[in-house]
């Protein structure tokens, strides 16, 4: 474990990794690969003949991934591609595998993105506004925050931050533009609150702006309609969220199969759905790992078994 915890501590690792497996000789996919902690136990719980297929949109996590797993990829037993895990199906595809054990989600950013200064993920250095997992895709914080219109800034940093001064900041970047760095957001939120809620704030306003830029709960949505798809029929899913909106969307479609958590039944009352939630309530983790690790403190995980009946077409 010379790794462990240079780039990122993977978060209820023991229990995600004991839910997942079913099959210790099968094949499962790590959806965010991130700095292979879970990938790296994983493999430790299967025998030789399990296989770990990995994705990533980072190419800096794929990247240090591979070298913390070379012995496994030599091996043939691990596998690394850079990939948005809503295109699961195609990346399997184009190894030629079409159905897996067990599907891996550990959702948002890892602390190495977080603690990068030039990524402009956090407000404790200054950057410029980028905030991409994938660097080389998509538009980023800075082109978001110049050119979106007041109302609808305003209701992102109030739907994915929960910030209840949103329309107030929102007003001020918008007389502020041009915006070019972490700094001129963070200027702007300190003139908009109180000292007191200062560091909040800002965490709010920056992980409002993260999940908008990467479009999460987007992902999230498609990635969990893929898992119908890609997952064998007795197979698991596994995902640790970190956010209300997501840990509600995963909980919902685990119990009803879609979003709105409307549970559909056959003529007999029995669930139409194809999941099936193994624990009755979230796993969270425990007081121990907390304090070994503060940002575990909002994950929830939660766990689905794939049941029988045939995908919805
Ligand atoms: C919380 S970290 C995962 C940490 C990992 N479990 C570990 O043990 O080191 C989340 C990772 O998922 C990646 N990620 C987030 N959303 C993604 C998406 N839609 N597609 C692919 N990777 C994504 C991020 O780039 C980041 O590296």
């Amino acid at each position: 474990m010379a790794y462990a915890g240079d780039y990122h501590a993977p978060v209820l690792c023991k229990t995600a990794v004991e839910r997942l497996v079913k099959n210790v000789d099968g094949l499962y996919v790590d959806g965010t690969l991130g700095g292979g902690g879970h990938s790296s136990a994983l493999l430790d719980r299967l025998s030789p003949a399990g296989r770990v297929i990995a994705l990533d949109r980072d190419q800096e996590a794929i990247d240090w991934s591979t070298r913390r797993l070379a012995d496994a990829l030599k091996a043939g037993r691990f596998t690394a591609v850079r990939s948005n895990f809503v295109e699961v199906e195609s990346a399997l595809e184009n190894l030629g595998i079409s159905l897996v054990d067990g599907l891996l989600l550990d959702l948002g950013v890892s602390s190495r993105q977080v603690d990068s200064a030039d990524r402009g993920f956090s407000f404790r250095f200054d950057a410029e506004l980028d905030m991409r997992m994938d660097r080389s895709a998509g538009s980023s914080a800075r082109d978001l925050l110049n050119q979106l219109d007041e109302s609808d800034l305003s209701r992102l940093l109030h739907q994915f931050g929960e910030e209840p001064r949103a329309r107030r900041i929102a007003r001020a970047i918008v007389h502020a533009r041009p915006l070019n760095s972490t700094s001129d957001l963070a200027d702007i939120v300190r003139e908009c609150v109180p000292r007191t809620d200062e560091t909040k704030s800002l965490a709010r306003v920056f992980q409002a702006i993260r999940i908008a830029v990467n479009d999460e709960l987007g992902a999230l949505r498609m990635v969990l309609e893929a898992a119908t798809r890609v997952v064998r029929p007795g197979g698991r899913l596994v995902v640790i969220s970190y956010h209300s909106l997501e840990d509600r969307l995963v909980k919902r479609f685990l119990r009803s199969g879609n979003f709105d958590g409307k549970v559909e039944r056959d003529l007999y009352g029995n669930t139409l759905s194809t999941w099936t939630p193994v624990d009755r309530s979230a796993v969270k983790p425990d007081a121990g790992e907390i304090e070994l690790n503060p940002r575990a403190r909002s994950a929830r995980l939660r766990v689905g078994e794939r049941s029988d009946l045939d995908p919805p077409v």
